[in-house]
């Protein structure tokens, strides 16, 4: 069951690889690679496979869904992309997000995801409540991932991984600091630090800390934790499903 992706015109083509090249410059200024992948998941994260709503179609341009509780901060994110995405008119908003994404990913040292352009903007938002809480455990994780999203346990332990970059800010989340060390790096440290244990400079949230006592999650955060190509592998593949939730389908 392979995707079969729109064809898009040279010039879409040519404008994605330039803004490609406006993102790394503007992550790189503005040291917001966490926020941009953010950005790209709550967008993503919405989709509803049994009514084939919401997911990344360029919503988050309006205020209702900024306005979401989940998403605090994230209009933070939409602004400093919007100079960018001026340049490029013809691009849509679901295509310009989901390259912040993989864009963000990239140069912190992660995998390279592949991009298939096309994604069509849909005019309103999604209803609220669809991401995650990171107050519950693995029930609530696959509820949403798997019954909501369509995506699999893999999927879920490989894409928390994404923890690795970025922190909790109180007056966002109500939750306070960083997985990692170094949350400026892609790497597989997330999936260290949580099997090491809790550190007082360091967060773990309640739905991180259901991976490791869930059965089928915990083998995973350790083969992630030990084998950083592995974690990689399977990150760059749920992150391109995640992009492309209700996208491309046959
Ligand atoms: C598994 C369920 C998840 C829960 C419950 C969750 C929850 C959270 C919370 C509470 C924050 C803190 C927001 C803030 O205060 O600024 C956060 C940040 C973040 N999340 Fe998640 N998340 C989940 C999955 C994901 C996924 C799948 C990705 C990407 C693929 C992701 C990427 C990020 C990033 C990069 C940040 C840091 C943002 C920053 O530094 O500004 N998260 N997440």
């Amino acid at each position: 069951m392979g995707k079969s992706y729109p064809a898009v015109s040279e010039e879409y083509q040519t404008a994605v690889g330039k803004a490609k090249r406006k993102l790394r410059a503007l992550i790189a200024e503005k040291n917001c690679a966490p926020l941009m992948l953010r950005l790209a998941w709550h967008s993503a994260g919405t989709y509803d496979v049994s009514t084939r709503t919401g997911g990344p179609f360029g919503t988050m341009r309006f205020q209702a869904e900024l306005a979401h509780g989940a998403n605090n901060g994230i209009d933070i994110a939409v602004r400093l992309l919007e100079p960018i995405k001026e340049q490029f008119p013809i691009l849509s908003y679901a295509d310009f997000y989901q390259l912040a994404g993989v864009v963000a990913v990239e140069v912190t040292g992660g995998p390279e995801i592949p991009f298939h352009p096309g994604r069509e903007d849909k005019p309103a938002p999604p209803v609220e409540g669809r991401l995650p809480d990171a107050t519950k455990g693995s029930d609530h994780l696959r509820q949403v991932f798997s019954q909501q999203m369509g995506l699999n346990d893999q999927d879920i332990v490989a894409l928390s991984g994404a923890h690795t970059l970025g922190r909790c800010h109180k007056e966002r989340s109500g939750f306070e600091g960083a997985w990692t060390t170094n949350p400026l790096i892609f790497d597989n440290s997330y999936f260290k630090e949580l099997l090491s244990g809790e550190k007082e400079d360091l967060l773990q949230l309640p739905s991180d800390k259901a991976l490791l006592s869930d059965p089928v999650f915990r083998p995973l955060v350790e083969k992630y934790a030990a084998d950083e190509d592995a974690f990689f592998a399977d990150y760059t593949e749920a992150h391109l499903k995640l992009s492309e939730l209700g996208f491309a389908e046959c």
